[in-house]
Formats: structure tokens, sequence, C-alpha cells
């Protein structure tokens, strides 16, 4: 679709969910569902970025989700391992900058991170747009591993109370990306899941009953449709001479 004349959000956050059960219906391994997911993830992201949207955060794998089966776990991060690096291939050939919000560390394998940080590295001075991935990530440890960096620099000096304002709070997090304008969930579930919630404040949120492998360009574009219906009004009021 031509988004000539429409409004354009900078950041678009999506929750990738549904996967487990797309393969279920289609009588298919949770592992095929992942496959099917990172498939159509790969599509849309050029898509997005093809439309003049700058930046795109997607959850791929949530500090809770470790909570699954081992096969799913090994499933998952194997998927990461071999195809993190052809996707961030094609990513960075339209000039999009690779991050990866999240804990680098155990239990993340050591070459996944590896690989995400060589990513990151090999596509840190693109300038067109960012992909943020969050992997082993959470809201909840974003926002204390954020305090704990501050409290650090607080406690050998580096920085004053009166220093830490809302302007640069969001530099002490995973990364320093602008507010999310607009979130989609596939799958029906009505709930956030620990994403992204100091980015998410003010976010117009459309959730959407397609499972994540069969959510497409044409329902990113009715997503799109449903955000320019909506009114930002960020506290304020729409029309001021309305409630006089
Ligand atoms: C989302 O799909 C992918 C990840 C969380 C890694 P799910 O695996 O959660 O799929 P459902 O929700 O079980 O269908
Ligand atoms: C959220 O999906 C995490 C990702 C999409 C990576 P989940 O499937 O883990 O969320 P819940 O458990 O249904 O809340
Ligand atoms: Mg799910």
């Amino acid at each position: 679709m031509n988004y000539e004349g429409l409004k354009i959000p900078n950041h678009v956050a999506i929750i990738m969910d549904g996967n487990g059960r797309w393969a279920k219906e289609r009588g298919m391994t949770r592992s095929e569902g992942h496959k099917a997911g990172f498939s159509m993830l790969k599509k849309l992201t050029e898509y997005i970025f093809s439309r003049g949207i700058k930046v795109l955060s997607v959850y791929a794998f949530s500090t809770e989700n470790f909570k699954r089966s081992k096969q799913e776990v090994n499933f998952l991060m194997n998927l990461f391992e071999t195809k993190f690096k052809e996707y961030a291939d094609i990513v960075k050939k339209k000039g999009i900058r690779v991050v990866f919000s999240g804990k680098k560390a155990s239990p993340l394998p050591d070459k996944v991170i590896r690989i995400m940080q060589e990513i990151e590295e090999d596509t840190k001075e693109n300038k067109v747009g960012i992909l943020n991935l969050c992997v082993n990530y959470g809201g909840h440890l974003e926002i204390v591993e954020a305090t704990k960096k501050i409290c650090k620099l607080v406690q050998e000096g580096k920085l004053s109370l009166e220093e830490i304002t809302e302007e640069n709070f969001s530099h002490y997090l995973f990364q320093d990306l602008p507010p999310i304008d607009f979130m989609i969930r596939t799958s029906g579930e009505i709930r956030i899941s620990n994403f992204m919630l100091y980015q998410l404040s003010y976010a117009e949120m459309y959730f959407s009953k397609v499972y994540f492998p069969s959510f497409d360009c044409q329902c990113f574009d009715d997503a799109i449709l449903a955000y320019n219906k909506r009114n930002r009004r960020f506290g304020g009021i729409q029309d001021e001479n309305e409630n006089n």
C-alpha cells in the first residue's frame, strides 16, 4: 500500500505472538511455527522500513520465555544463532543499524551473545533506521538495570541527582531509543507481557487476532490505517475552544 498522505509512526514495536498456535492449527510442531514466524519477520522488516518507519522494535524472546521446555528454548537459540546473521545482512544493506535489547548474559548461550555483539558492531555506522531486537528482554529487568547503572555513577560521584531527568533517563536503558508511537500485538492476547514498559508510556496499541506467522504486509497496512484514525492527545485536549 502507498503510505503517501498517511501519518507514519516514527517508532513501531511488535510483540510477535502466536507461533505455537499457528503451528498447532496446522498439525505442525511449535518449532515449525517459530520458523514460519521468523520468515514473516524478515518480510515485514523490509516492508516496514521501506514505508518510512525509522525505528522498529520486536519482541523475540523474553526473560520469562526461559520457563519453556528445554527443547523449545534450544530450538529458538539455535534459530537465533543460525539466522540472525543473514537477517542482519539484509537489513544492513538498507542502511539500518541493528541493536539488541536484553541482558547479554547467561542463560543466553555464549554463541548467541557473540553473534549479537558482532551484528551491533557491524551495523553501528548505519543511519537510515534502527532495528531493535529484544532477546532475553524484560521490561522490569531493563528498569532495574538502568537504576543500577545510575546508582553506580552517583556513587562514583560522576552523576548528581539533579542530572537525572525525564529527558535523559532513556540513556541508561538497554538502548537509547525514541518513545514508541505504535505497538502491535498479534495472536489475540491483550497484554504487554513485560515488553518495553518505559518506552510504551504514550504508545497507541493495536491488538490483532492473527497469529504472527500469518501477519503479513497487508495486515500491517490495516494496522497503519487504524493508527491513522487515532487521536493522540498526550494528556492535552484536542480543541482549545472545546471546554470553555
Ligand atoms: C511467540 O509465539 C514467539 C515467542 C514467544 C518466542 P509463541 O511461542 O508464544 O506462540 P503461542 O503464544 O504459544 O501460540
Ligand atoms: C511475549 O509472548 C514474548 C514474545 C513475543 C517474545 P509470550 O507468549 O511469552 O507471552 P504470554 O506468556 O502469553 O504473556
Ligand atoms: Mg505466546
